[in-house]
């Protein structure tokens, strides 16, 4: 017989992602003969820009591939320091920028810097799940802020304030949010990082889809203070999802401590990657990034209307990311049994709410906008024939 090793205490807090179920039943799906629309993953249908790529092939044919410092390479930090000059009108020194693993090796740094065993961290719910999982992979506790409509979903200073406890270290925004696709506003960054400030706490700013905002360019939450975290990615905008690059605006005094535990987790990111990046703020590589942005805000415009009109509840507009966040509370009781019928029926694959709240999860579908308008015509037809067919 096998002999069952001993599991840490901490994995029952570590919860898998639903919407895994829902691919593998999207496969059987598929399997079947059927065509799916898939609107449960969060990657768009794009192709990393052909300027990173080429950038890529020519430094894997002319390079070594060393190591390079866990912080990274320098003229990738200095071209992230151009980019918020440029972009963003913040000055940030390179001192402060660290190329990680993708954000998700950013969060789980910065996490990793700041939080004790037993240590707080507020957070809004609904939200990315894997935060409240970083936290508890370090023995500190999610304090999870149930926020809805009135609040865009996102953590206020009020809220902060009204759940502050003790024990918190950290509170955490993701602006735009992830499944939202709402914003915080530069006057509640300013208000949250005062607050942590007069807490001696830290303030965490996932800024992962920044770039992706519809109608406007998003601030920084840099220009809130040298004190707090931003994230970043080039998964998203960047359009570089499976090259697991990423990087975080850290206050100088943790870049050190950032350092070491990077060096530690996982030695330095991947150097081909970091190369690649490089390529990303071409004006070449922006106009095509640029032009994809206008596409994701086209479906958005497309779909929020049409899922209103299908029965959703979208109460909020989403600004951001490419996620709507609806409520199927009007149309079905459980939304997890909702997308698996939804799926098996109507083939048309959804994330159900499980994945990003603890409170109200059964009320919620996220619908990820990362197919051309024409397939969004489609599930929204196939959609339209489920629900009046029952
Ligand atoms: C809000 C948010 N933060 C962080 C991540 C992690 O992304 P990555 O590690 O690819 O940068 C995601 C991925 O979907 C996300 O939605």
């Amino acid at each position: 017989m096998d002999r069952i090793p001993h599991l840490a205490a901490r994995m029952a807090h570590i919860a898998a992602f639903e919407v895994m179920e829902i691919q593998t039943l999207a496969r059987e799906v598929e399997a079947a003969g059927h065509d799916v629309i898939h609107l449960e993953i969060g990657e768009p249908d794009f192709r990393t820009p052909q300027p990173v790529v080429d950038a890529a092939a020519r430094v894997l044919a002319n390079q070594p591939m060393n190591y390079t410092s866990a912080l990274g390479l320098m003229p990738l930090r200095e071209a992230i320091a151009r980019w918020y000059a440029t972009r963003y009108r913040v000055d940030v020194p390179v001192e402060r920028i660290v190329v990680t693993a993708g954000s998700s090796a950013a969060l789980l740094l910065a996490l990793g810097v700041l939080v004790d065993p037993e240590d707080e961290v507020l957070l809004a719910d609904p939200g990315y799940p894997c935060n409240r999982h970083f936290i508890r992979a370090l023995g500190a506790v999610p304090r999870l802020v149930t926020v809805g409509p009135e609040s865009r979903y996102q953590l206020t200073p009020d809220l902060a304030r009204a759940n502050w406890s003790p024990r918190t270290r950290a509170a955490m925004v993701a602006s735009p949010s992830n499944p939202t696709g709402t914003m915080v506003t530069p006057e509640e960054v300013q208000g949250l990082a005062a607050l942590c400030r007069g807490k001696g706490a830290t303030l965490l700013v996932d800024e992962i889809y920044q770039g992706l905002t519809y109608g406007f360019d998003a601030r920084t939450a840099l220009e809130a203070g040298d004190d707090l975290v931003v994230i970043n990615s080039f998964s998203k905008y960047f359009q570089m999802t499976g090259w697991r690059l990423g990087w975080t605006v850290v206050p100088l005094a943790l870049a050190r401590e950032v350092e070491k535990l990077a060096q530690n987790l996982y030695i330095s990111p991947s150097t081909l990657a970091q190369h690649a990046a490089l390529a990303c703020f071409d004006p070449a590589t922006i106009e095509i990034l640029e032009g994809r942005r206008a596409q994701l805000d086209a479906r958005r415009r497309f779909l929020v209307p049409a899922l209103r009109e299908l029965g959703f509840g979208v109460p909020v507009e989403p600004q951001g990311a490419f996620y709507v966040y609806a409520d199927s509370s009007g149309l079905a009781t459980d939304s997890f049994d909702f997308a698996r019928r939804v799926l098996r029926e109507a083939h048309v694959a959804l994330t159900p709410g499980k994945d990003f709240a603890c409170a109200d999860p059964e009320r919620h579908v996220r619908i990820a906008y990362t197919q051309p308008v024409a397939r969004l015509e489609e599930a929204v037809g196939r959609l339209q024939r489920f629900l009046g067919g029952r």
